[in-house]
């Protein structure tokens, strides 16, 4: 590749470097106002200074190449209308799932009327704690410190592990499986936080896997649900044995059917093979056209639907309140009361009782299910496959 390094912005000018001094700068704009350089790869993990940084690159002409998910997800629309106004390309494989290509195949290979959903681990540091937790049985902060350690963590672990990151992965994902232009704060997001030992017992009784799963799933009517929840998986899931820091996805279309993508979704070198495939196709002036969006989308996101949720109570009262729509099962157990069935999604979205400390929400495999089927009263105890339970 004929890429020459030219500069590189740092924050902390005195910290040792491995390479000159006179490459490194703290000012941004020493990049920005060259007008030799033509690309502008955004890597730091300051999502408001990397929107200012890439708003000025796309501005002033130059191509990015960043990684920056807080950001993007944060500006699609806006950084869409840059790229549009300016007629520069914005590549960010990196940002979704580090290593997998998942973007450019969304955009490129899946044509929109036959992709039916995407779900998967999109975020290899709460993988990484859940894995951890579930094969060597150590306590979630325990586990949380060996994530940072191995620097597989956000320099602000609350976004990994209350499931922010995964839901600014999804909105981008939406985007280009989709054409839906989302913001994140909008879609249905719990995290691994409040996850506690009953939980990981009642998954191993069962037979489970606790993974936390970004989902976009095509509805009968067309409509697509997105949301980002701790779900049990079942051995037979391609999700089930992504372990660590490997993420993976599973992309189902109508004659393909699942199709399964699998790599290491966080760690320096993972993220730095995304991005130098990001560089290497700006040499033939790729870049993201957006098509399922400028098509018009006939797809709408909906919250109309009813999930199969686990909640766990470490205090037996939070569970007298909830609004389930259904109640299945509901078991002591050492360290309070677990309770299953089926929630609406509003419910989850509005009420923040499902919030409260030591409530625990999980949901049940092959989570979702479609108004209509709830109120055509089909749906039963026998046929919602909970027999085991
Ligand atoms: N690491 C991963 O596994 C991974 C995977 C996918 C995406 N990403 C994304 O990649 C980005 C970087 O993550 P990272 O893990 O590489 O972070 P990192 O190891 O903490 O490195 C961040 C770098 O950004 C520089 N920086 C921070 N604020 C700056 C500012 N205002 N101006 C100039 N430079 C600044 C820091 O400079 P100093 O060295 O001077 O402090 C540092 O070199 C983030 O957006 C992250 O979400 C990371």
């Amino acid at each position: 590749m004929q890429a020459h390094i030219r500069k590189v912005c740092i924050r902390q000018g005195d910290k040792p470097r491995n390479a000159p001094a006179a490459l490194f700068t703290t000012d941004a704009d020493v990049l920005l106002d060259d007008p030799e350089i033509n690309v502008v790869v955004e890597l730091i993990d300051d999502a408001d200074a990397a929107y200012h940084i890439v708003r000025k690159a796309l501005s002033s002409g130059k191509a990015v190449v960043s990684a920056n998910k807080r950001m993007i997800a944060g500006h699609l629309e806006e950084l869409l209308g840059l790229q549009q106004k300016f007629k520069v390309p914005f590549l960010y494989e990196a940002a979704c799932c580090a290593s997998i290509p998942v973007i450019r195949n969304l955009e490129e290979y899946y044509d929109n009327d036959l992709l039916r959903g995407v779900s998967g681990i999109v975020n290899g540091s709460t993988n990484y704690i859940l894995t951890k937790i579930a094969e060597e049985g150590l306590a979630f902060p325990e586990a949380l410190a060996l994530a940072q350690k191995a620097g597989f963590a956000e320099s602000d672990p609350a976004l990994d592990i209350e499931g922010t990151d995964a839901a600014n992965k999804l909105s981008i994902l939406l985007l280009h499986a989709f054409g839906i232009l989302t913001s994140p704060s909008g879609l249905l997001c719990f995290g691994i936080d409040k996850l506690g030992a009953q939980d990981s017992t009642f998954a191993a009784e069962n037979g489970y896997v606790i993974k936390l799963i970004a989902r976009a799933q095509k509805l009968s009517d067309g409509s697509i649900a997105a949301f980002v929840a701790p779900q049990f998986v079942e051995p037979e899931d391609k999700l089930c044995h992504v372990d660590n820091e490997y993420n993976g996805v599973v992309i189902e279309s109508s004659f393909a059917d699942k199709q399964f993508f699998y790599g290491k979704g966080a760690g320096g070198l993972a993220t730095a093979s995304a991005v130098l495939s990001d560089l290497s196709a700006l040499r033939y002036q790729y870049s993201y056209e957006y098509r399922k969006l400028a098509r018009g989308t006939t797809h709408e996101l909906t919250n109309d639907i009813y999930l199969k949720v686990y909640a766990g109570f470490e205090d037996a009262k939070n569970a007298t309140d909830l609004n389930f729509h259904e109640e299945w099962t509901r078991q002591k157990t050492e360290s309070g009361i677990s309770v299953t069935g089926l929630v609406h999604i509003s419910q989850l979205l509005e009420d923040d009782r499902w919030r409260r400390p030591g409530v625990s929400v999980v949901l049940l495999p092959d989570c979702i299910v479609e108004p209509q089927l709830v109120v055509a009263q089909e749906f039963t105890v026998a046929g919602c496959e909970l027999g085991e339970l």
